[in-house]
């Protein structure tokens, strides 16, 4: 089959902000970190989608880490990236940051995302390879490959 042309991690960079709303608000008065999640996954599979230019499901997650917690009024900013591919499989680095008032951030979340890509029939299907410009993306890429065997490996372990 012939190669498909590559893509850069820049031409599927994706952005979305949140404003945290009355609806999003568990019991204790913060953020329900399953909203939170819903929203990763979409920025997750806009970034793979823009990369891959098909339709796409979302395969695992891991390393999903609470790192604050998120109240009403605050402004999230959530940040998708193309960190690794593999022949129909996409890794994408979702982070959250939380916007003040004064425009200061702070981390909020970060996860890794694997994204299929899937053809009419719902089969996975090739992805064009990813064009790693930079020193970070090379030093992610590598990253990458460690997460990607340690899946393959927690995928033969029965629990
Ligand atoms: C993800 C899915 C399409 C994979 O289909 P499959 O028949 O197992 O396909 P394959 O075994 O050929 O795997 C395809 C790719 O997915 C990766 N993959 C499959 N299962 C995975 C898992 N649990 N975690 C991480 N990667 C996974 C494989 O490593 C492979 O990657 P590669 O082509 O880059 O090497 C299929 O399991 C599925 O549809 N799952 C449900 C997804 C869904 O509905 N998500 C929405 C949330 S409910």
């Amino acid at each position: 089959m012939a190669e498909l042309a590559g893509k850069k991690v820049r031409d599927s960079l994706t952005e979305q902000v949140q404003l945290v709303q009355s609806q999003h608000i568990n019991g204790y008065q913060r953020l329900f970190g399953g909203q939170l999640m819903a929203w990763m996954d979409i920025v997750a599979g806009v970034t793979a989608r823009r990369h891959c230019g098909r339709q796409v499901t979302t395969a695992s997650v891991d390393d999903l880490q609470f790192l604050a917690p998120a109240y009403i009024d605050d402004l999230l900013i959530i940040r998708g990236r193309v960190t690794h591919v593999g022949r129909t499989s996409m890794e994408i680095r979702v982070d959250v940051e939380v916007e003040g008032i004064d425009n200061s951030r702070k981390a909020l979340n970060r996860a890794h995302f694997v994204m299929v890509a899937i053809d009419e029939h719902d089969h996975p299907v090739m992805v064009p390879p990813l064009i790693l410009e930079t020193e970070e993306e090379r030093q992610e890429w590598e990253d990458a490959e460690k997460r990607k065997t340690l899946r393959k490996h927690r995928r033969t372990i029965k629990i």
